[in-house]
Parts: C-alpha cells; sequence; structure tokens
C-alpha cells in the first residue's frame, strides 16, 4: 500500500515504484474539519484537509495554523505531518511535528490507534503520534489529526532585501533576530534564481541594481514592524537596497519573487532536486563549494539554490543534469555530510533518497529505525520502498 496526500512530496514517497503491484491509497476524501476548540487552540481535521483550507477553517475562528508553504493548496496535513513538512515560518513556529498535539492511525493489522484529546500534559509513555510524524507512511497511515493553532498577529510587514553575498544574509538574519522579536520568514535565493522566475514569470527586476543575493524577511506581531525593519536594514553591513510592503497586494508580490522559484525551475525543465540543512557556520562555505561539486559531475549543470535560511535549509535545484542525476546527487550529499549537514532537511526521504540516508543516520540508528518498522509493520505493507531500503 501506498499512502497518498496531495501528491506534492518531493522525494516519490507518496508514489508507488514503477512496476511495483502496489495499491495507491489516497486520503484526500478524508477532509472533514471540527469546529475550531477556541479555548484550547486546537482543531482536529481529517488527514486529507488541505492546509489552505485548514488556514481558512482556523481564520474563521480568528487564529492560523503555523506551518504555511508554497504547495498549501494542494498539501494535505496528513501528507505533511507524514513528512514532518517544514517550510517558511519554521523559525517562528517550528516543523510540522511541532503542531501536532494527537493522531488516530491505522496500524498495517487494521488496528486503529487514536490519541485525540489534544492534553498539552500527557506523560502516559511512547508517544506514539510524535514517533508517526516524519515516518512517511511507513509506521501506519494516519487517518485524523488533533492540530494546534497560533494567534493571528494584527500587524505584518515583508521586506525583500538585496545583499552582497550569503555571508551579509546570514550576519543579517542574526543581527535581525536580534532587533525584529516578530520574525517570522527568512528566505534566501540568489541572481540565477532570479533570473529564471523573471524569465518564466516576467516579474519586473525589483531593484534597479542587480545583486548577489535576496532575503525575503516577514515580521508580524501586535505593532507595526515597518519603522524598525526599516531602521535595521538602513543601518545593517552588506545591504545594497530594500523595499518593505505593509499592504498585502505588495506582500504578495515581494514573496512572489521567492515562492515562484519551484514553478519556474520546473518550467525550465526537470531538476535534480536535493534539500540539505548544514551548520550554520558552514553554510557560507557550503554555498562556494557546492557549485565545484556540481561542475565536476555535471560540466552543463544549471544551479538554482534558494532556502530557509534560518535554519541553514538550502535547496539545491540543478537544471540540464538529468543523465548525470545520480552523480549530481552523490557529489553534492558526499559534501554535506562533510559538513556535519542533513541529507533531508525538510522534504523527506522518500524512494528519491534512501540509497544516501546512511549519510545522515549511524548504523545504530538505522538499526533501530528498522526495529520500530518490523515491530509496527512485520509484513513489510505499507510503503514499501519508502524512507528504509527493503530488507
Ligand atoms: C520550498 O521551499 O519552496 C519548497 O521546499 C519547494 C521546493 O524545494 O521546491
Ligand atoms: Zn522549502
Amino acid at each position: 500500500v501506498t499512502v497518498q496526500g496531495g501528491n506534492t512530496g518531493l522525494v516519490g514517497g507518496g508514489v508507488p515504484a514503477a512496476g511495483s503491484d502496489t495499491v495507491l491509497l489516497s486520503l484526500t476524501r478524508l477532509d472533514e474539519r471540527e469546529p475550531v476548540d477556541v479555548a484550547a487552540r486546537q482543531v482536529t481535521v481529517g488527514a486529507g484537509v488541505r492546509l489552505s483550507a485548514l488556514q481558512q477553517h482556523a481564520g474563521a475562528a480568528g487564529l492560523d495554523f503555523g506551518v504555511d508553504l508554497a504547495a498549501r493548496d494542494s498539501a494535505t496535513v496528513g501528507g505533511l505531518v507524514a513528512t514532518n513538512a517544514g517550510g517558511i515560518r519554521v523559525l517562528r513556529h517550528g516543523s510540522m511535528r511541532e503542531q501536532v498535539a494527537g493522531a488516530e492511525a491505522v496500524l498495517a493489522d487494521g488496528t486503529v490507534i487514536s490519541r485525540l484529546t489534544g492534553l498539552p500534559k500527557d506523560n502516559t509513555g511512547y508517544d506514539l503520534t510524535q514517533l508517526l510524524a516524519g515516518s512517511e507512511g511507513t509506521l501506519a497511515v494516519i487517518t485524523r489529526l488533533r492540530l494546534r493553532l497560533v494567534g493571528v498577529p494584527a500587524q505584518r510587514a515583508v521586506a525583500l532585501v538585496a545583499v552582497e553575498s550569503t555571508a551579509a544574509a546570514i550576519s543579517l538574519i542574526g543581527r535581525v533576530r536580534d532587533e525584529l522579536p516578530d520574525l517570522q520568514a527568512a528566505e534566501l535565493f540568489y541572481r540565477a534564481g532570479l533570473d529564471l522566475v523573471r524569465e518564466q514569470t516576467g516579474v519586473p527586476e525589483p531593484f534597479t541594481e542587480p545583486a548577489p543575493a535576496y532575503l525575503v524577511l516577514e515580521c508580524a506581531g501586535r505593532t507595526d514592524p515597518t519603522d524598525v525593519m526599516l531602521e535595521v536594514l538602513g543601518s545593517a553591513d552588506g545591504v545594497l537596497d530594500a523595499t518593505v510592503a505593509g499592504d498585502l497586494a505588495g506582500q504578495r508580490r515581494l514573496w512572489a519573487y521567492r515562492e515562484s522559484h519551484t514553478e519556474a525551475i520546473n518550467a525550465a525543465g526537470v531538476p535534480v532536486k536535493l534539500d540539505v540543512s548544514i551548520p550554520m557556520g558552514g553554510l557560507d562555505a557550503f554555498v562556494a563549494e557546492v557549485p565545484g561539486a556540481i561542475a565536476a559531475a555535471a560540466p552543463k549543470a544549471r544551479l538554482i539554490l534558494f532556502g530557509h535560511v534560518n535554519e541553514g535549509n538550502l535547496h539545491v535545484n540543478v537544471l540540464d543534469a538529468v543523465d548525470e542525476g545520480e552523480e549530481v546527487t552523490d557529489a553534492v550529499l558526499q559534501v554535506v555530510a562533510r559538513y556535519g549537514g542533513s541529507i533531508s532537511s525538510e522534504h523527506g526521504i522518500g524512494r528519491a533518497k534512501v540509497p544516501w540516508l546512511h549519510l545522515s543516520r549511524s548504523p545504530a540508528e538505522l538499526a533501530a529505525m528498522r526495529a520500530i518498522k518490523n515491530a509496527l509493520d512485520p509484513a513489510g505493507l505499507l510503503n514499501p520502498g519508502v524512507l528504509l531500503p527493503d530488507d
């Protein structure tokens, strides 16, 4: 059985292996949304509820959901939990697992386990809900979720900032985090990505002069962050230009430069997609080293880097390297391992990254993961070939 939500995954975790006789189990019809529990700031929803539908449902009750990402109109909450998705607000609210207060799931033998009371304190043994977060459908089929909600900030401002280098972007994040406690997103992209987005979508050049790198910063809180943002950006080293939008249309316009990356890349060709995180201290050196590693594996490749800079999470997208996909993946992930990074920061392992899982997980960890899988799904019925190699 291959379990599928909105089918927006980027590592093939919800897609049956070619030529396999797997049954595809789509959960998109489990789209029930129970009334929001305003007192608990929680809601119980079916696994097939789309992220944007959850956001609207929470919004109608004066609340919001902590995770947001570009695939919001298609991705389902079941898949988001199964893959422990991250997205653009991890720096404020954490990844998907932090939003989960309980789950109902069906085990491989048909047993239903249900823990939906959402008690904030519940110290009664193994946390099975958290075990399912990030298990990629290999341990159980998540059918319902109890999710935490967050308050809606009254004021929001978004900045697009042109910076002279990766190092400047990293030091700006440090400063912004100190001086703008309402920061909730910090996204990085580079000139090559902006050129591609402009080519594919026709959006205008954001500033009079082109820059090597760009940041999208979003602050949201009780008071209007615009003035402090302008002040910080106006005095920070390495900032070449900046613009701040206080109105929704302007904010969407600035976000589009970052959020159009995936679609622009897909429109330009079939990319080799990698999603890595690097310890902050090595991020700048990694960005400098990775083009050489890719060029050695695929001389004609075009590299588009972007990502969630606060977590050291970079999406390494490589165009014009379809034939050398494995070599490129291997070259980049070896560099990642050398820097002590993760070979999958937020997309998961799926089928695509199974051969490289050992670069981020020790033999002891892999053996423990295998033991858990065998205990809950001894016949290997759920998502065979996903996350762990077949026995
Ligand atoms: C993003 O941050 O936009 C997503 O992870 C999608 C992607 O990597 O293409
Ligand atoms: Zn991402």
